[in-house]
């Protein structure tokens, strides 16, 4: 046999059988027969080096560190999930979904443990993995394909092809003992420990250097397809047996329920079977099982109406509350945040909790001097849920929220309607800084280079003071402070020019209005398509956009009227700043000028399920007879909207001309 032959046979069996010690925790061979095949292996790509494929066994060690990480968009969003905190939660969910359903039988469910990792998307290209990459802000990644091909149980190569392109999502994790062992190397070489084994997963994956990914414990669990029809598959059921002959490892403890009591129950045996596991969970992900249904089902904003994660109760622990400070936020908001005397809730080391506002405080009579229980919940932020009014000596000392600024001590504001305290005052600095920082920041423009500590570094040293000064940054004015070097002063130049195009709406979000936040944003760059349409805006305009609330029509009006806001526009388009509306938004889709609106009763479509298509092909959902409304769509009983419509001579659909309408 040629040596080019024997390679392609080793790098078979190698892939066999690391799929028996590593998914299947099944070994049909010993350790030591598998290191002889691997050698004989090492030894043929030795000598022939541009015979070294991706998906060769000997690609695990990690190979070349890289300079940052690409960014990778994913094709399909990677979405997140609501939360359920009890039972009641869960057969809330169900309620919903069948009335958004219009139907009264109820669906069949899986029940999957909640694996406490990091959600990664993996891409297959006829059969051998191309691609892997974090879930980052839902949209766009971090591509760490080199991390991904060192953890063990992620197949490089597919056991059989299935599909051209396959592209699967799933959880690294590390086991309780991986983590254990890792933190006593790190003990015993003076490193910091991790926390958790998430905050252990997630490090040892961003690592730019994938050897030393390599060297960590790390494990994968597959959840998910992006696009599951493409897998043939018509449930979530048949899809983990299809991934499962395809070479990917699938957790055993994932039970089909026929109904939403029994998945309630499994919730139960989860509860208890956590302790048992070795690796840890945080609760029970619940998925509609059938396919069809989870695609009439869609999804909102960020996460699925199909799914839903069950979380275990809160740990808990008691600490003192050491003194209060203040912070000011983007908009002005002073919050009270608890400094704590730090203390380990479930595995996290806690020293600080938010207080929200004054009327919280009052709520939960917290004072200085007080030992409280706090909480936290899953990946929620750690909570003060009570004083132990018990433990009081009498020197505790009621929590006073200041009158001033704790920044710039302009006076405080507290609107009658509101629960929080204002600083008004538009130039200080606390403000000014924050929004800074989420200019730049992931839900902003994401700026490579920019997180928050360079931005309050670059702050404190007065390079910068508002938003348009970060496009004059140059890498002179970085390259020799604390932290920076060449390197990175010129990629966070090369961060810069990139982030002067941005969307449309992702610029918008980034500005920091009030009440605009990703959704609203978006829905504004549809809308205006333009950022000079947006700046000429009236309020009117805005009142008639669906979707967009009065409170964010004011806060937009009262910015965009603000001379230093004005000026501000002009000095982004000096610097060159000029965002773009994407295709995506400017693509004419079937109801692109129709504003629609619907009547009577339906019969094929539930409300919200008529609204969704709407808005998915381009169209606007009115909320009464307007002037901007194009077509009035009628069920039965249609009531008086019908003949209004027909007087201002608006176009009249039934339902079943609706959904021939979006046949195109
Ligand atoms: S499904 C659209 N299934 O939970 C469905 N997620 O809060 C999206 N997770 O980012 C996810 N175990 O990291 C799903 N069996 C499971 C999961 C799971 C853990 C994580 C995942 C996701 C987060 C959502």
């Amino acid at each position: 046999m040629d040596a080019k032959q024997r390679l392609r046979e080793l790098r078979e069996q190698l892939t066999v059988h690391s799929h028996h010690y590593y998914v299947l925790d099944n070994p049909q061979i010993s350790d030591g027969e598998y290191d002889l095949l691997f050698q004989e292996l090492l030894e043929i790509e030795e000598e022939h080096p541009d015979w070294v494929t991706v998906d060769s066994p000997s690609q695990r060690v990690g190979g070349e560190a890289l300079d940052k990480f690409e960014q990778v968009e994913h094709r399909i969003p990677m979405l997140s999930l609501e939360n359920a905190f009890s039972d009641q939660d869960l057969l809330d969910f169900e309620d919903r979904l069948l009335r958004y359903l219009l139907q009264d039988t109820a669906p069949s469910y899986m029940a999957e443990p909640k694996l406490d990792g990091l959600a990664v998307e993996l891409v297959y290209e006829d059969g051998i993995l191309v691609q892997g990459s974090t879930r980052g802000n839902g949209k766009v990644g971090e591509n760490i394909t080199a991390q991904l091909r060192t953890v063990s149980s992620i197949p490089l190569r597919l056991l059989n092809m299935a599909i051209p392109r396959l592209e699967v999502r799933g959880e690294v994790f590390m086991s309780l003992d991986g983590l254990e062992k890792l933190n006593a190397q790190r003990a015993e070489s003076g490193e910091d420990l991790f926390a958790n084994p998430r905050n252990a997963a997630a490090g040892s994956l961003r690592q730019l250097d994938p050897a030393i990914t390599a060297t960590r414990p790390l494990k994968f669990f597959v959840y998910a397809v992006a696009d599951p029809v493409a897998t043939g598959c018509k449930t979530q059921q048949e899809m983990f047996v299809f991934l499962a002959d395809l070479g990917f490892p699938v957790n055993s403890h994932i039970k089909f329920c026929p109904d939403i009591k029994s998945a309630t129950q499994r919730f139960s045996e989860l509860a208890e079977l956590r302790h048992d596991l070795s690796y840890e969970i945080d609760g029970m992900v619940v998925k509609v099982d059938d396919f069809a249904l989870q695609s009439r089902l869609g999804a909102k904003a960020r996460a699925p109406r199909w799914a839903i994660a069950c979380k275990f109760p809160a740990v808990q622990a008691t600490t003192t509350i050491q003194k209060v400070e203040f912070q000011v936020g983007r908009t002005g908001a002073v919050t009270p945040v608890a400094i704590l005397a730090p203390v380990d809730v479930g595995g996290v080391m806690v020293s600080r909790a938010t207080l929200h506002n004054g009327d919280e405080i009052a709520r939960k009579d917290l004072r200085i001097g007080d030992t409280v229980l706090v909480q936290r919940a899953g990946d929620v932020i750690p909570e003060i849920v009570k004083a132990i009014v018990e433990k009081r000596n009498g020197s505790e000392v009621i929590i006073k929220l200041p009158d001033s600024c704790p920044v710039c001590s302009h006076p405080l504001q507290k609107i009658e309607t509101e629960v929080v305290t204002r600083c008004v005052n538009p130039h200080c600095s606390a403000q000014r800084l924050r929004a800074l920082v989420h200019f730049c920041s992931k839900a902003g423009l994401d700026i490579e280079g920019l997180g928050k500590k360079s931005v309050e570094q670059l702050f404190e040293r007065k390079l910068i003071a508002d938003l348009p000064d970060i496009f004059q940054l140059k890498k002179e004015d970085v390259e020799h402070l604390e932290g920076w070097g060449t390197k990175s002063a010129e990629n966070m130049v090369l961060g810069i020019t990139q982030a002067k195009t941005p969307s449309l709406g992702r610029f918008l979000a980034a500005l920091g209005i009030r009440f605009v936040g990703e959704v609203t944003a978006a829905l504004l760059e549809r809308t205006f398509l333009s950022l000079e349409n947006f700046l000429q805006v009236s309020k009117a305009d805005l009142l008639e956009i669906e979707g967009l609330g009065e409170q964010a029509a004011n806060a937009i009006i009262d910015y965009l009227e603000d001379p230093a806001i004005q000026q501000m526009f002009v000095r982004f388009q000096e610097a060159g700043c000029i965002p773009l509306v994407t295709e995506q938004s400017q693509e004419k889709q079937l109801l692109s000028d129709e504003v629609l609106l619907f009547t009577g009763s339906l019969k094929k479509l539930s409300r919200s399920e008529a609204k969704k298509l709407v808005k998915e092909n381009g169209g606007q959902v009115a909320s009464g007879i307007t002037k901007k409304l194009t077509i009035l769509v009628v069920g039965e009983k249609p009531g008086s909207k019908l003949k209004k419509a027909q007087e201002k001579g608006k176009k009249i659909l039934t339902e079943d001309e609706f959904l021939q309408l979006l046949q195109g």
